[in-house]
């Protein structure tokens, strides 16, 4: 027997009692005639105590020469501590050893242990086995899995069945690049990694389950960001005969079952709002409704006197900081750069402190009378004492600087606070999005969505304006989670395709499976997938989610500790008929 208890289970009721506990050497303390050595496992530290008293000699020297994080088991009884520590849960007791054995020993680790630890990003990483047994990655790992317990017990219970689909497949689009494997036995051909389950999990429909779910890896080759990996996970769900309606309730359901469960946060029914509102009230389609700071749009009332920048302007829109009239010229200043920077974009911004008394001071008070001020404070909802911020210019690139000024703000101001949850629907999609590079049209979403009702004529006409029948579910101004009512409808899937630039023959050889099956009597259905990653670390408070991932990928998409990717030699690269051109 390894252990009787683990190190964070004894408590004074069970002192007297003989233990036997295994762990690792977190801390030694050594006084001459006392040892003190804190033993670490999963569960917690317990205090082991070896003394000139009470020890043998030779046992008391064993103790001493104990290196940090050796694996030792000891066996010993439970005493009251002279001096107690109420920080930890087994702060009354200590075990009095009798019997110590060395199970490994340990190299010195190459940082400390500790919850604030010495160890830089990179050597963490490199040695992340020893991150992992420090509090604050194993605790986000552990949270991991209470989520995804929970996460499938709600949905096991609602009746959806798991099913696995596989990794090695034909690209799924979902917008990202592939990462593909060469077939050994197929010379020249490639499977793609999934992107997601998408096509597998309506050809399930087409199959009769009716209710499916998944906790499942997929893979993107996209520029890496806090909150994105290469491989990440998905919770990932499609059900057949729905609407939108019912699987905004489902899932609505689930979100609001992890927030109770998990945060003990009960949360009303959650607001929708429609793409076009997000874009006009937040400047993006993933806003932060935790705080106000809505855009109020200025054109009809900044557009009138000679002030040429916001006369050009397609767009004039800004927003009311609470409080920052304050703001000293250095400071603004600084907000101006800091919107002015590559990152935003912005050319400049035009600022109007809203005083005390209710006046006005502008940077453009050579141009507006505080007449016109006090409109725009009305449009914005400025209030006395707040700062007004505007940026002007073509409409999308506007809203999207202001946007991140906004949540630039809010994190300066201490608005967002990590432990307020707020979700939000948001609604009616586009059908199709323009790349303003190329002129092309591709799937917002994805080429499986549904257009709304009625408007699949729309695609010929004016195919930007077309909406979908797609949703995404947002918390705390992040995308946790998206899906849509799909196209059950052979033609009309054929349609998309041709709209998204395939050839008929383009999308047989691609999508044929998919097209065929739905002549076989595919049910009505739709779907969403939450990322897993993302749904855990806001819970957790964060917004990294890689701290919520046991063995993550650096910036550069390397996992840092097996050195992946690597070169593969000639032997194998001929195996998989492959040749460098390097
Ligand atoms: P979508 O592409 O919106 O939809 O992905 C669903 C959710 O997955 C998360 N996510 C990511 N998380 C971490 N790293 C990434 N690289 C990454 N990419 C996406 C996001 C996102 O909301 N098949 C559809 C779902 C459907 O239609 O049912 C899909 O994959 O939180």
């Amino acid at each position: 027997m390894y252990r009787s208890n683990t190190c964070g289970a004894l408590r004074a009721s069970h002192i007297g009692s003989e233990v036997v506990l295994s762990g690792w050497v977190h801390k030694l303390r050594d006084k001459g005639f006392v040892v003190w050595v804190d033993l670490r496992d999963r569960y917690g530290i317990t205090q082991l105590v070896f003394d000139e008293e009470r020890t043998p000699l030779e046992l008391l020297e064993k103790a001493r020469e104990l290196g940090r994080e050796t694996v030792i088991q000891a066996k010993g009884q439970v005493i009251e501590r002279t001096s107690k520590n109420p920080n930890i849960p087994t702060g009354e007791i200590e075990v009095l050893v009798s019997e110590l054995t060395i199970l490994n020993k340990s190299l010195l680790p190459p940082f400390t242990i500790e919850d604030e630890t010495d160890g830089g990003e990179d050597i963490r990483m490199k040695y992340r086995y020893l991150d992992i047994r420090r509090n604050p990655v194993k605790n986000n790992l552990i949270f991991r899995s209470k989520v995804t317990m929970a996460v499938r017990k709600y949905l096991s219970d609602q009746g959806f069945i798991d099913v696995e689909t596989p990794y090695l497949i034909k690209s799924t689009p979902e917008g990202a690049r592939d990462f593909v494997v060469p077939s050994r036995m197929n010379e020249g051909q490639f499977y793609a990694l999934p992107q997601s389950p998408q096509t597998f999990k309506q050809l399930l429909m087409v199959g009769g389950m009716d209710k499916y779910f998944q906790i499942v890896k997929c893979f993107r080759d996209e520029d890496l960001r806090a909150d994105r990996q290469p491989e990440f996970t998905q919770i990932d769900c499609e059900m057949a005969f729905v609407e939108q309606e019912d699987i905004l309730n489902t899932f609505e359901g689930l979100t609001k079952h992890l927030l109770k469960e998990i945060k003990g946060v009960e949360v009303e029914e959650f607001p929708r709002m429609t793409f076009d509102d997000a874009m006009r009230l937040y400047g993006n389609d993933k806003p932060d409704i935790r705080f106000g700071m809505q855009f109020g749009e200025l054109n009809a009332v900044a557009q009138h006197k000679d002030f040429n920048v916001f006369n050009t302007a397609e767009l004039v829109v800004g927003i009311a900081v609470p409080g920052a009239a304050e703001y000293t010229r250095k400071e603004i200043d600084a907000l101006v750069d800091w919107v002015k920077r590559p990152q935003v974009g912005a050319k400049g911004m035009v600022y109007v402190k809203c005083n005390g008394d209710g006046t006005f001071k502008s940077s453009v008070d050579k141009f507006y009378d505080q007449e016109d001020l006090a409109k725009w404070a009305k449009v914005t909802g400025a209030k006395p004492g707040d700062l007004i911020c505007m940026l002007s210019g073509k409409t999308n690139e506007t809203r999207a600087q202001l946007s991140a000024l906004r949540m630039e703000l809010a994190t300066r101001l201490g608005l967002r606070k990590p432990d307020e949850f707020a979700p939000l629907w948001v609604v009616d999609f586009p059908l199709l999005e323009l790349d303003e590079e190329t002129g092309a049209y591709h799937a917002m979403h994805h080429p499986f969505t549904s257009p709304k009702p009625g408007q699949l004529e729309l695609l010929e006409t004016d195919p930007g304006a077309v909406k979908a029948n797609a949703y995404d579910l947002v918390l705390n101004g992040n995308e946790i989670g998206g899906g849509s009512i799909r196209i059950h409808d052979k033609q009309v899937q054929a349609t998309m395709f041709k709209h998204l630039g395939f050839t008929p023959e383009e999308a047989k050889a691609q999508f044929g499976f998919l097209m065929d099956a739905f002549q076989y009597g595919a049910p009505p259905h739709g779907g969403i997938a939450f990322g897993l990653d993302r749904l855990v670390a806001i819970l957790g408070g964060q917004e990294t989610i890689r701290d919520f991932i046991a063995f993550p990928k650096n910036n550069s998409g390397r996992d840092v500790m097996i050195d992946a990717p690597a070169t593969i030699d000639e032997e194998q690269l001929k195996e998989l008929h492959l040749k460098l051109d390097l």
